[in-house]
């Protein structure tokens, strides 16, 4: 069955590491007939939370705050999967990223008890650092997220030991990331 698929690019670098990383993945994703959207966050404009417990009043457009949220709201409404892909940025994600994601309270607002949406998650990332302790503050912050959120994880891949943009080229992740996307 075709899924409705989002990622969410955290990437400031429009043609940085996290970017190939999504677009191995879509191949793969589009190659099993799969809806793929990316949102590039760095090119929106988004800003952070309020903390203002105001939102959840319309579903359409459940933030009182009218940015370019207003365009990622449907299409996380009706994804099956959303992709969080970002460089690592002293151990945890972009700014960037972190800023739309709670932005996403809003929709859960739109629920008595603040239930988020339950979907699957995937997580790309991109980092200098190429060893398990380095990753280990994201896998333990990704791990709790999905837990906390009721999500479901269906995997992650990281290209460690990329710096420089081009660094990923030839990179395993990359195909492991086609092949990720492929599973699904
Ligand atoms: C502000 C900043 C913080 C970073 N923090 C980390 C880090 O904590 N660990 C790490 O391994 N790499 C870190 N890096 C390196 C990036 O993760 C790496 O360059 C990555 O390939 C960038 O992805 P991009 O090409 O998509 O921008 C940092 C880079 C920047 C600019």
């Amino acid at each position: 069955m075709s899924k409705k698929i989002i990622i969410l690019n955290g990437s400031p670098r429009a043609h940085g590491n996290t970017k190939e990383l999504i677009k191995s993945f879509t191949i793969g994703a589009e190659s099993k007939g799969h809806q793929v959207t990316c949102f590039d966050l760095q090119s929106m404009n988004i800003h952070g939370c309020m903390g203002c417990f105001g939102g959840g009043k319309d579903k359409a457009s459940p933030c009182v705050q009218k940015d370019d949220m207003t365009k990622i709201y449907p299409a996380y409404e009706a994804a099956d999967i959303v992709v969080l892909a970002s460089p690592m940025y002293y151990w945890g994600l972009s700014g960037q990223l972190k800023c739309a994601f709670d932005r996403l309270f809003a929709v859960a607002e739109c629920n008595l008890s603040y239930e988020n949406p339950h979907k699957d998650c995937i997580l790309l990332m991109a980092s200098e650092g190429d060893d398990k302790d380095n990753f280990a503050p994201v896998e333990n912050y990704y791990n709790a997220l999905l837990k906390n959120l009721g999500w479901k994880n269906l995997g992650h891949v990281v290209a460690g030991g990329v710096l420089k943009i081009g660094d990923i080229k030839g990179h395993k992740a990359l195909e492991e990331a086609k092949t990720l996307g492929a599973s699904l």
